[in-house]
């Protein structure tokens, strides 16, 4: 091994671990290699070589200990989706959701890509678990690479180091997750604090062979790979063959006065809210409920010996959406994330602090933005990037659900899909039955957002897994129809919208800890007893079906968010059509059959319907 300091290398056993260093490191050709032991320690040393290079600003002692701020690239800011490919022999197989390539050119390219592109550097080795340590639901992976900032992320973000290559064993298996940020360094060349390939990136995934290869971007998703490239689409398709679920959800635990608990999960597409209501604060008027967090953007979810479904988070830590959140909008995660937190993107105050757009009414005077640059109030620019974030470990959430890392996961009675649509859906509605429900997950649909390079204003978004799933999606909604036939008393499924705007275009919904009282309808329903009416998209709450208890809401507002217009809903139904065509004989007949139905619900409906008051 060529300029390779080899001593870190603990004794693992493992052939294929073994075997994998050496390859990578023999064609990636890094001047160091460091295995990660997770360490408290090693944590420290790794900030600490971070603030040397300039990657990593040391925060305020006193007002944010233990945490630092990292600005990227300008050109690396969110996950890359065009540059984001699925390998499988058949491209039909990667279906129109995904860019497909061509697996054996694809590896040709990225040997040409990754020869020599760690020289310079470190190589670090990374084992972690995705899922509590030995769990029969956990995965494990080891991901290489040359970033020191995604290994002290993937040490919040997972369980790694020693004891998954404990767990892992001299025969254990995992996820090989290869990783450059694609910047070699000529001898003596000086270091950037934010290095990356601008020109080239390469997300890319082999669903065959479970692996992972990322080049050139050292930001979120593109970078952290136990996160969308494993948890998501490669575990999506492990989830297909195996019969379990691998969803882009937050799973939030509701607790009655009467000690009654409900656990449900929520798909809402990237920055749409998942944070949010994984943490919900119950409002005004429900004193005596208690929340509790599971995990805040993926759940792996099995069917049980009992019928239910169980599900665990993957993830060990939250890698949320910083702008917008405040002590209005999320106190649990202003609490989270008070100490050792990494922010990427946010601004930088004075006083060695961080702030971002709403996290306070008046901004301060003077800050330094996320480019580096002077800031003032009305200098025209944001101060934080719209998809600046914070890593935080879970074991900081103040919300904690006291089963987050139990092993057999927590039963689910509710899943909710929800997107960001301005027109057209209700606060909310329940399906008729499985079926229906799975259509309308399906069809679901979302206006765009900045955690992703996407430029549709708007696109569906089935699950909110379009960007996330690992193979064709309409192979996807089978498995999802299919499910039903696995499992006893399936969850109910709901849509949600905190999203629909007036006239004026502002929100008609309050949206954060007022979602409660949409939440809490879910929960009796799930527990066969709140009231319902049929609309034409499925089961809605009157205005007396929901608890109003502190809020001052006018039951005419109320009827207009919940109204259905003939007109915009078979607008709706006609761009479906373009949508489940793309998939060709692939897409599932129970779909089409349940949009005919609810055509001709439609077409039976008033103009305007309205629940009554
Ligand atoms: P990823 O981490 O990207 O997967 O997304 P996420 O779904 O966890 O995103 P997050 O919870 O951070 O979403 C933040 C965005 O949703 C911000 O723009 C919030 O203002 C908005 N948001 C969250 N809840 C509500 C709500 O109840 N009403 C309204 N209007 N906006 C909300
Ligand atoms: C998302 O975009 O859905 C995220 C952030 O959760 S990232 O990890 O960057 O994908
Ligand atoms: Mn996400």
């Amino acid at each position: 091994m060529n300029k390779v300091e080899a001593n870190l290398r603990p004794a693992t056993g493992n052939a294929k671990l073994n075997a994998l260093v050496n390859d990578i490191a023999t064609l990636c050709q890094p001047d160091r290699i460091h295995w990660c032991d997770g360490s408290d320690e090693e944590y420290a040393a790794l900030c600490e070589l971070m603030v040397k290079g300039g990657t990593f600003v040391r925060l305020n002692e006193k007002k944010r200990p233990g945490s630092f701020l990292a600005r990227s690239h300008p050109g690396d800011v969110a996950r890359v989706e065009h540059r984001t490919f699925i390998c499988t022999d058949n491209k039909d197989d990667a279906g129109p959701n995904n860019n497909w390539a061509d697996p054996s050119q694809m590896r040709d390219t990225l040997q040409g890509l990754f020869k020599g592109c760690m020289r310079g550097r470190t190589m670090y080795v990374i084992p972690f678990s995705m899922g509590p340590l030995g769990s029969k639901i956990a995965q494990l992976g080891v991901q290489v690479t040359d970033s020191a900032y995604a290994a002290a992320n993937m040490r919040i973000m997972t369980r790694m180091g020693k004891k998954a290559l404990e767990v892992l064993g001299d025969d254990g298996d995992f996820v090989p997750c290869i990783h450059s940020v694609g910047a070699p360094l000529a001898p003596g060349e000086k270091d950037v604090p934010w290095p990356c390939n601008p020109d080239q990136k390469y997300i890319v995934h082999f669903p065959k062979e479970r692996e992972i290869w990322s080049y050139g971007s050292g930001y979120g998703g593109n970078a952290l790979l136990g996160k969308k490239c494993f948890a998501l689409r490669i575990a999506s398709t492990m989830a297909r063959d195996e019969g379990w679920l691998a969803e882009h959800m937050l799973i939030v635990g509701l607790e009655s006065p009467k000690g009654e608990k409900t656990y449900v999960a929520a798909a809402f597409p990237s920055a749409c809210g998942k944070t949010n209501l994984a943490m919900i604060i119950p409002p005004q008027g429900f004193e005596g409920w208690k929340t509790s967090t599971v995990g805040d953007d993926i759940a792996w979810i099995k069917p049980g010996a009992d019928g239910r479904l169980y599900a665990i988070n993957p993830e060990a830590g939250y890698f949320g959406v910083a702008p917008g959140t405040s002590n209005k909008t999320n106190p649990n995660a202003m609490k989270l994330v008070e100490r050792d937190a990494i922010f990427t993107n946010c601004a930088l105050t004075d006083d060695g602090d961080v702030w971002w757009e709403g996290m306070t009414d008046t901004p301060p005077a003077h800050l330094i933005d996320w480019t580096g640059a002077d800031w003032t109030p009305g200098c025209g620019r944001p101060a934080a990037h719209p998809n600046a974030r914070f890593t935080s470990p879970s074991t900081l959430c103040p919300i904690l659900d006291p089963a987050w890392n139990d092993p057999k996961g927590v039963p689910i009675s509710a899943f909710i899909f929800g997107g960001r649509l301005s027109h057209t859906f209700p606060l909310v509605f329940q399906s008729l039955d499985w079926d229906h429900g799975v259509y309308l997950a399906a069809t679901m649909g979302s206006e765009a957002t900045a955690a992703a390079d996407n430029q549709a204003a708007i696109r569906r978004d089935p699950m909110a897994m379009l960007p996330f799933c690992g193979y064709n999606m309409a192979d996807y909604f089978k498995h999802w129809l299919g499910l039903k036939n696995k499992i006893k008393n399936p969850p109910l499924i709901f849509r949600v919208n905190w999203f629909r705007r007036n006239p004026e275009g502002k929100f008609m919904w309050p949206g954060y800890s007022e979602n409660m009282r949409v939440l809490t309808w879910i929960v009796e329903r799930t527990h066969g007893r709140g009231e319902a009416v049929e609309s034409p998209f499925g089961h809605v709450p009157r205005f007396l079906d929901l608890k109003w208890d502190g809020l001052s809401f006018d039951k005419h507002k109320y009827a207009q968010l919940m109204e259905i217009d003939r007109g915009d809903a078979l607008e709706e139904l006609e761009d479906q059509k373009d949508f489940f065509a793309q998939f060709g004989k692939r897409t599932p007949e129970t779909l089409i059959e349940q949009q005919l139905r609810v055509r001709k619900r439609v077409e039976a409906s008033q103009e305007v319907w309205k629940p009554e008051t």
